[in-house]
């Protein structure tokens, strides 16, 4: 998704700009620019391409001087990546710039608005209209100019503006789209995202839709759209900056799986130490709702929640939930799930089943995030910030957080005796060192890695839990390393898709749960039959399973509910190797973003 980076102060903007939008780059982008503020002139500077390529056009900022200023990364949704298409967008008068992350959704009704009252427009984008608003509201005064251009458009939008009228001044508001404000000494800043100026301050406010921020040298102030002021709590960041750097390694992904156990530890252990989470009420439905990997998740935790409990569990993509009518009422639980918080399609979902009457029951690992904010209850999975694209140390304190839900609605509903809540608990905190037996594999991973990264199609196949794990193998491997997968159910195999398999195609069977070892033998015989090569996960003791497959990587022994943990991160790591051996942007896979914060 799209970067922004605002800053006003004292010191040069142009060098902090681009700090921060490097920062950036791993939401994904595919142009960048800055504007900046000089002596009553915004000089605008954007081209095309990579980061480097506008760091290298002014000359590291050297050649843009001036200490307020607003900068872009691009994630082209309307309009093609160009120069032109790229931001920050000004006005013809050159009076006023303005960055935007999001979709303005009814632009071109705008557009033709604006045409009819003279402005000619010279980009593709939405983002222009914002640009020629502002300067037909434009009254002397950034504020009003700000609550008219809010009240006229329509769609999702993080707004960085500059007027060269008002060089004491930047002025910013968001909605649906995430958006931080930054607090110096001296010195305001606005991001997207707090790693783009955690080196600058940890002190941030986290605005709510349309709150509208008033930055100067002295400080910030915040505006309801009647612009009256408001007040906000700030909000400190606790995680250091080594956090949200490669710290040494090749690339963002590969730490971040190293990072697991710790990160797995961090959320279980204070739930394990203060106690399962309290429900005062049990729901007669959950329905789990999120995107992409946090979906994988909802699967996973579909078999845990209803093996544990009994309570039907309903799982959704968000983009489909709310357009399905979906049936919920006030004895519905909701659980969102979002590494990011700030998932255009998962918001969406979240509003619409509390605006039925719904319980949010969030779990999510960006504090203070849109979802974590608009939940009912939080359980926050503590990996901290996670750069790369591709979700790996997230999904895995997911998994861990639908297994506390799970036990902690057991126990709510008076059918968890102290034994069993210990056994759950032992093999909770087990699970750091398991991950940890894993990532020891990595050199065994790595060669079979190495035997097929060039397979040209490749199949999941699962039962089970080992089902709702295999879409998550194959989504990390096709994200990563553009090999073409597809996740089935081992059983559902022969139902049309065995056609596909011929000599030499590569299967991934996962075959941790034993109860349905035998079935998933028989699913490996299939294929094997008709020519695959198959790689097999399965639990230590079950080597009857080398018989037939070509190679074996194994998990230890755990609770069938809790296998998929140590196994997604062989699958991670497979994904990570097959990608490396070719050569792929692994943090950063082309056309996709680390949060998709538009429709
Ligand atoms: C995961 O590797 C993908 N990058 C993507 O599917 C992601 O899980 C999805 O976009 C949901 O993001 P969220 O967890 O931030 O809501």
């Amino acid at each position: 998704m799209c970067g922004i980076v605002g800053y006003i102060g004292t010191r040069q903007a142009a060098p902090i700009l681009l700090d921060g939008l490097k920062k950036l780059e791993y939401r994904g982008y595919d142009s960048a620019g800055v504007a900046i503020l000089n002596e009553g002139t915004i000089t605008v500077e954007k081209t095309k391409g990579r980061l480097k390529n506008l760091y290298d056009m002014i000359n590291g900022g050297k050649k843009l001087p001036g200490t307020v200023g607003i900068g872009h990364t691009r994630w082209a949704t309307h309009g093609e990546p160009s120069d032109v298409n790229s931001h920050p967008h000004a006005s013809e008068s050159g009076r006023i710039a303005v960055v935007h992350n999001g979709i303005i959704e009814n632009y071109m009704k705008l557009k033709d608005f604006l045409i009819g009252k003279g402005y000619t427009f010279i980009s593709d984008t939405d983002t222009e209209v914002v640009a020629h608003l502002a300067d037909y509201y434009y009254n002397g005064n950034l504020l009003e100019t700000m609550v008219k251009i809010i009240h006229r458009v329509e769609g999702s939008y993080a707004l960085g503006l500059v007027s060269s009228d008002h060089p004491d001044q930047l002025i910013a508001v968001r909605k649906d789209s995430p958006l931080i404000i930054g607090l110096g000494e001296g010195e305001n800043f606005i991001a997207s995202d707090i790693p783009a100026i955690l080196k600058y301050t940890r002190n941030i406010y986290l605005i709510d839709d349309q709150e509208i921020a008033l930055l100067t040298r002295d400080g910030v102030t915040l505006y309801n759209t009647y612009l009256e002021e408001v007040q906000k709590e700030v909000f400190t960041v606790d995680w250091d900056i080594a956090a949200a750097e490669k710290g040494g390694y090749e690339h963002f992904m590969f730490k971040e799986i190293m990072e697991e156990p710790q990160s797995v530890l961090n959320t279980v252990g204070p739930v394990l130490r203060q106690g399962l989470l309290k429900f005062d009420t049990i729901p007669d439905r959950i329905s789990i709702v999120a995107c992409g990997s946090a979906y994988h998740v909802g699967i996973v935790g579909k078999y845990v929640i209803e093996e544990l409990t009994r309570i039907p569990v309903e799982v959704d993509i968000a983009s489909e939930y709310r357009y399905r009518n979906p049936i919920i009422t006030k004895d519905t639980l909701v659980v969102v799930i979002s590494q990011s918080g700030e998932t255009a399609d998962t918001i969406a979902a979240l509003r619409e089943a509390k605006k039925q009457g719904a319980k949010i029951f969030g779990i999510v690992n960006v504090v203070g995030s849109s979802i974590a904010r608009e939940s009912d209850e939080v359980l926050y999975t503590l990996a901290g910030p996670e750069i790369a694209v591709a979700t790996t140390k997230a999904y895995s304190t997911q998994l861990t957080a639908v297994y506390l839900l799970a036990l902690s609605l057991k126990k709510a509903m008076g059918q968890l005796p102290p034994e069993d809540e210990k056994h759950y608990a032992d093999e909770l905190m087990r699970l750091p060192d398991l991950i940890s037996e894993m990532i020891e594999q990595k050199e065994k991973i790595q060669y079979y890695a190495s035997k097929f990264f060039n397979a040209k199609s490749v199949f999941f196949i699962g039962r089970g839990l080992d089902y709702a794990l295999s879409l998550e193998g194959s989504l990390k491997l096709k994200e990563i390393s553009y090999i073409h997968s597809e996740a089935y159910g081992a059983g559902e195999l022969k139902h049309g898709t065995i056609s596909l398999i011929e000599d030499g195609t590569l299967v991934i069977a996962v075959a941790t749960q034993e109860k349905l070892f035998e079935k998933i033998v028989s699913n490996i015989r299939e294929v094997k039959a008709r020519g695959a090569v198959v790689l097999s996960v399965a639990t230590e003791g079950c080597e009857m399973i080398e018989e037939c497959s070509d190679g074996v990587l194994y998990i230890p022994k755990t609770d069938p509910l809790f296998a998929p943990s140590p196994a997604v991160t062989l699958l991670q790591l497979f994904a990570y190797y097959v990608a490396s051996l070719k050569g792929c942007d692994i943090d950063k896979p082309r056309n996709l973003a680390k949060s998709v914060t538009v429709e």
